[in-house]
């Protein structure tokens, strides 16, 4: 009886459901294909320009063709097609990717925040979220600039100039911890580069005095150190993965991941809670511009605002939340970490390559700082030593 009064079958609410889908998906990828017409088209089945993924990919023509990606021989790609401008399509995403190699592109499009919004709705920005709302996947305009404003005083000549006087102890600390006092070579650049900028972070930016080298032990919380690293080198695993199936996986490297997180959510809580209890107990003695001094590190700016809010001495909008607080903490830490590590790592395997350029290096700095250590205010007088460092970035 039931079967007699079905009007419409199954099999075909099926088939139009799967008709609309794919008709969907054949108008958008057509109305992509079509906007890139004309321009150097590489085409895949994914979209694979999450860094951490891309570089680890198989080369696999229409699926993952990695190869063609402008990541590897950039320079070659862009003169072989004669263009400045490569458009990638995807047959899994309604939209195309553009890369450039004009830095007037570039630079138009970093000016104008307003009309280039940030696609926060990607996975790439809403995976980062999971750790607390930050700067980074914050959309420009409004939300950007309340992120921005509580933060924006850290990053003056102070700060430079702390960061300079951290890194020259860093780097005492180095030698003293790799036996280099009295020269030697240094092994595992890019590792050692790592520890030494953990170092300065920690101290410019946080207030906190990380050790060089934690102490492995079975405790149940890993040092910071190696909590953060373990974090940064499995992004891969830490963004997409909830934490429960990481510490109840089979496989130990995923349980230590787990643990790595577990670790640096609780370290993180810890920075964040003393220099409340900090700021809060120092707030009776200074004066208001000495509160102020206290606030020009980036923990003291974040833990600052949150007090102010609460205080009502700042509008709500104007301040961070708690999940904003630890989200921007977690994101300043390690978008400066491995960022200026490798930045470092390169600048003196170029200087290795370019001998003669390291060599030129040497001599400038002996004749302006002499024996003693560079400070900042030697850095005008340093243009090789400089220069060598933008290379080292732009490549
Ligand atoms: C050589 C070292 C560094 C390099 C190469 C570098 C590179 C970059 C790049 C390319 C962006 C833009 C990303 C985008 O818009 O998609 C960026 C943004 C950012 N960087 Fe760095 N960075 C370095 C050091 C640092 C340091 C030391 C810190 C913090 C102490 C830091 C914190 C940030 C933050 C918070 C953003 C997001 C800014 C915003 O959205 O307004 N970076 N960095």
């Amino acid at each position: 009886m039931m079967s007699q009064r079905l009007l419409v079958q199954p099999e075909a609410i099926i088939g139009t459901l799967f008709a609309l889908v794919l008709g969907r998906w054949l108008y958008n990828y057509l109305r992509v294909r079509l906007e890139v017409l004309g321009l150097p088209t590489t085409h895949s089945l994914f979209e694979l320009f999450e860094s951490g993924i891309r570089s680890k990919l198989p080369q696999t023509p229409f699926v993952s063709p990695v190869a063609s990606l402008s990541l590897q021989k950039p320079f070659e790609k862009y003169a072989n097609a004669k263009t400045d401008l490569l458009a990638f399509t995807q047959a899994t995403t309604p939209y195309a990717v553009y890369a450039t190699a004009n830095p007037s592109v570039a630079a138009s499009i970093s000016n104008k925040p307003a009309k280039y919004v940030k696609p926060v709705r990607m996975f790439r920005y809403q995976a980062i979220n999971r750790f607390g709302r930050q700067i980074v996947s914050a959309q420009n305009g409004e939300e950007h600039k309340r992120h921005k404003g509580v933060v924006r005083a850290c990053f003056g000549k102070e700060i430079m100039e702390t960061g300079w006087t951290t890194m020259v102890d860093a780097y005492q600390v180095m030698c003293r911890e790799e036996g280099l006092e009295n020269g030697g070579i240094l092994k595992d650049v890019k590792e050692v580069l790592a520890k030494v900028t953990l170092l300065v972070i920690g101290s410019a930016s946080f207030g906190v005095q990380f050790p060089y080298n934690s102490s492995t032990s079975e405790d149940a919380l890993m040092p910071f150190s190696d909590a953060i690293q373990l974090v940064e080198t499995s992004m891969i695993f830490q963004l997409p993965l909830p934490l429960w199936l990481m510490t109840w996986s089979p496989f130990p490297y995923l349980r230590r991941c787990a643990k790595a997180q577990r670790s640096m959510v609780k370290h993180i809580n810890e920075m964040i809670a003393s220099r409340r209890k900090q700021t809060t107990a120092l707030q009776a003695t200074l004066s208001a511009d000495e509160q102020v001094l206290t606030q020009r590190d980036i923990l003291g700016a974040l833990v600052a605002s949150q007090i102010q809010v609460e205080e009502g001495k700042k509008k709500n909008t104007a301040g961070l939340t708690a999940d904003e607080i630890f989200g921007n903490a977690f994101i300043f830490i390690v978008a400066g970490h491995t960022t200026t590590a490798h930045t470092l790592t390169f600048a003196l395997a170029l200087m290795a390559l370019y001998p003669q350029t390291q060599e030129d290096i040497v001599q400038e700095l002996a004749s302006v700082c002499g024996d003693e250590y560079p400070t900042y205010r030697h850095m005008s007088k340093l243009p090789l030593t400089l220069a060598t460092m933008y290379e080292a970035l732009r490549l």
